[in-house]
């Protein structure tokens, strides 16, 4: 059982591994095209929670993995989500969708850069995040299954989808099942990769697998509904994003559907039901529940 204290110090350690991975995955910044190279880092290792990655590992802890299997899979998984996360985050921000100037606390790349080159980020992070999982282990059936998990959820029935209906939904009232599906796409779906990747590195055994896709279609959701209540509810500065663009946009959200009040209790309720399905894990999972805390009360 490991204590907030350790927690945080798991967090911390996690956190500097994945900003090592990353910086030893993506090319240099002086590789021709060195502006779009440039670009890629700046998207990419630019700040954020790194939750992503976080799930990776956690993930892969419950499985006996060797010291070099773990890191050669779970870091090169974490730094292919964190690729996939960081492009849907350059092109959330165009124009084109949310029309966003700041993020992460800086300006959002077609500011810093311009429009193609974030459209461009977008693409060579996505194949780039392909490349490194295509190489990710030893055996090719464990980089297969990787791959197809990743290209599935970031794909039309995962991240774009969800987008898709996203904007789609700009100005009109989703009703609980819808907005639960495109939140489940557009944020679910890669988080539960996140937990999917780790598990399949750590060759975790099907019934495994399903207590984790339990735990991790409760935690997509839940993350969204807090996004959607701190877009609402916090400032820019602490966000290091634009406060109060859902309402600016017109977009629907758990806020405007049912009520901050409510959206609260929910993502409540889904943090205790991700914590729950891992009972069977016992304290190997720790790392898991912990992330499920943090993640519904990140902002408090
Ligand atoms: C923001 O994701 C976009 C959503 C899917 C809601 P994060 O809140 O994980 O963003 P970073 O990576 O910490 O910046
Ligand atoms: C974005 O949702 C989900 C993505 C796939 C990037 P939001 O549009 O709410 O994300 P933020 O609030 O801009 O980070
Ligand atoms: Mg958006
Ligand atoms: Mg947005
Ligand atoms: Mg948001």
């Amino acid at each position: 059982m490991r204590n907030q204290f350790q927690f945080q110090e798991w967090v911390h350690s996690h956190c500097a591994r994945t900003e090592s991975a990353l910086d030893g995955l993506l090319d240099s910044a002086k590789t021709n095209p060195s502006r779009l190279h440039q670009a890629m880092r700046y998207a990419a290792q630019g700040g954020g929670k790194r939750i992503r990655p976080l799930l990776v590992y956690a993930a892969g802890e419950l499985g006996n993995l060797t010291v070099d299997e773990k890191k050669e899979a779970l870091d090169s998984a974490a730094v292919a989500l964190e690729c996939i996360h960081a492009y849907s985050l350059v092109h959330d921000d165009l124009p084109c969708m949310d029309d966003d100037d700041l993020r992460r606390g800086r300006a959002t790349v077609h500011k810093a850069f311009d429009e193609a080159t974030a459209l461009l980020v977008g693409d060579a992070l996505q194949t780039r995040a392909f490349e490194i999982l295509a190489n990710a282990h030893s055996d090719p059936g464990v980089c297969l299954s990787m791959v197809s998990a990743l290209a599935a959820a970031s794909g039309s029935r995962g991240m774009a989808g969800g987008q898709a209906i996203d904007l789609d939904s700009v100005g009109k009232s989703l009703d609980m099942e819808g907005l639960k599906q495109m939140h489940a796409m557009k944020t679910g779906a890669l988080l539960t990769c996140a937990v999917k990747l780790g598990g399949i590195a750590a060759q975790l055994s099907t019934h495994q697998m399903g207590h984790l896709m339990n735990y991790s279609g409760a935690l997509g959701l839940a993350f969204q509904i807090v996004d959607d209540i701190l877009d609402a509810t916090a400032d820019s500065q602490t966000l290091g994003k634009t406060a109060g663009k859902d309402a600016a946009n017109n977009k629907p959200t758990y806020v405007t559907l049912m009520g901050l009040d409510y959206a609260q209790t929910q993502a409540k309720e889904l943090q205790e039901m991700a914590i729950a399905s891992l009972e069977s894990f016992g304290s190997q999972a720790q790392a898991l529940k912990d992330l499920a805390f943090l993640v519904v009360n990140r902002g408090k």
